[in-house]
């Protein structure tokens, strides 16, 4: 297995600040690693020099990536420079698009994740017609985000909606929302009914409520570990049940991706979001580590 991460545009040739830990744990369980230029990635001219550091391989070679999140159409991209040199990646550029696009994920999760509607690319987000289709969530709170992230460390100015038939409050959130993201919008707006998570406590840094949330990574249909979502407080495992999101995880088609899920006030673990399992982040050294040395017994 390689596992191919994104270089330091400053020092081609180390590895990305963010992943020197999960590069060093790479190596340390015998994986072989390559690294690529990212930020080339976005031009077909500059996929080639990207991945000029990656030889061909005679032999179809699995990889993983591990680095930032990319769009889906660059992510096609690379994987099919990368098939060129023999290398294949674990999910094909459809099964990426699935983990990273809420509206693709929602479907297949959709009886154990808050109800959501959203935008499609191209349609307006004129007020009027937001608060039609907020109309659906009868005045409850509800939060905004994109197909993929959400402004949640600006939880009062950019993501949670106290009261989804008030005007005031979803322009007031969706602007904040919207210039934050500015170009790096994904999609489209999605709103999701807020649920009562059980809270563990405040972020220290945004005062963002935290609930007692876990990130499960899955590959190939295998718990490949599952790791408490927040480092800034402790909390335990304990009451976590894996069992219920069993069918959920069989019908999932991709060979690696992530699910946060969350406790409730009134003890139901929910799914809060899907990830693609190459650009979900690590939540701690400690996660690395077990991720890293549950891939090598799986691989030999
Ligand atoms: N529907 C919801 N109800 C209540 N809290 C939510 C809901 N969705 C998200 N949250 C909270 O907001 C945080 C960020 O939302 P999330 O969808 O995970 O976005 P991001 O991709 O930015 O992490 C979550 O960790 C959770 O604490
Ligand atoms: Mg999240």
């Amino acid at each position: 297995m390689l596992i191919i991460f994104c270089a330091d545009p400053l020092s081609p040739n180390q590895v990305e600040d963010g992943f020197q830990a999960e590069y060093r744990a790479a190596i340390e369980n015998g994986f072989e690693t390559a690294l690529i230029d990212f930020d080339l990635l976005s031009s077909t001219e500059g996929i080639e020099r990207a991945l000029r550091r990656i030889q061909p391989y005679g032999d179809c070679q699995k990889a993983i990536y591990r680095g930032w999140m990319l769009k889906p159409d660059v992510y096609g991209k690379m994987y099919n420079a990368l098939k060129v040199r023999g290398v294949v990646l674990v999910n094909q550029p459809d099964h990426y698009r699935l983990g990273h696009y809420l509206p693709e994920y929602y479907p297949l999760i959709r009886e154990l994740t808050p109800e959501s509607i959203w935008l499609e690319p191209d349609d307006t987000r004129e007020l009027n017609s937001l608060m039609q289709r907020l109309e659906i969530f009868s005045g409850g709170p509800v939060i905004v985000k994109d197909y993929v992230k959400s402004c949640k460390h600006d939880w009062y100015e950019a993501c949670y909606i106290p009261d989804s038939s008030s005007e005031e409050d979803v322009a007031r959130v969706v602007d904040g929302f919207l210039e934050r993201q500015g170009e790096d919008l994904n999609g489209n707006l999605v709103f999701r009914k807020y649920l009562e998570f059980e809270k563990i406590g405040i972020h220290p840094v945004s005062k963002l409520p935290l609930s007692r949330e876990f990130r499960l990574f899955i590959y190939q249909g295998e718990l490949a570990g599952c790791f408490p979502y927040w480092n800034e407080v402790d909390y335990d495992k304990s009451q976590l049940n894996l069992e219920m999101f069993k069918p959920v995880i069989s019908r999932i088609p991709s060979s690696f991706f992530t699910l946060d899920v969350a406790l409730t006030i009134d003890h139901n673990w929910m799914i809060v979001e899907m990830g693609d399992g190459q650009v979900s982040g690590f939540p701690n050294h400690e996660s690395v580590i077990e991720f890293y040395s549950w891939l090598r017994s799986i691989s030999k």
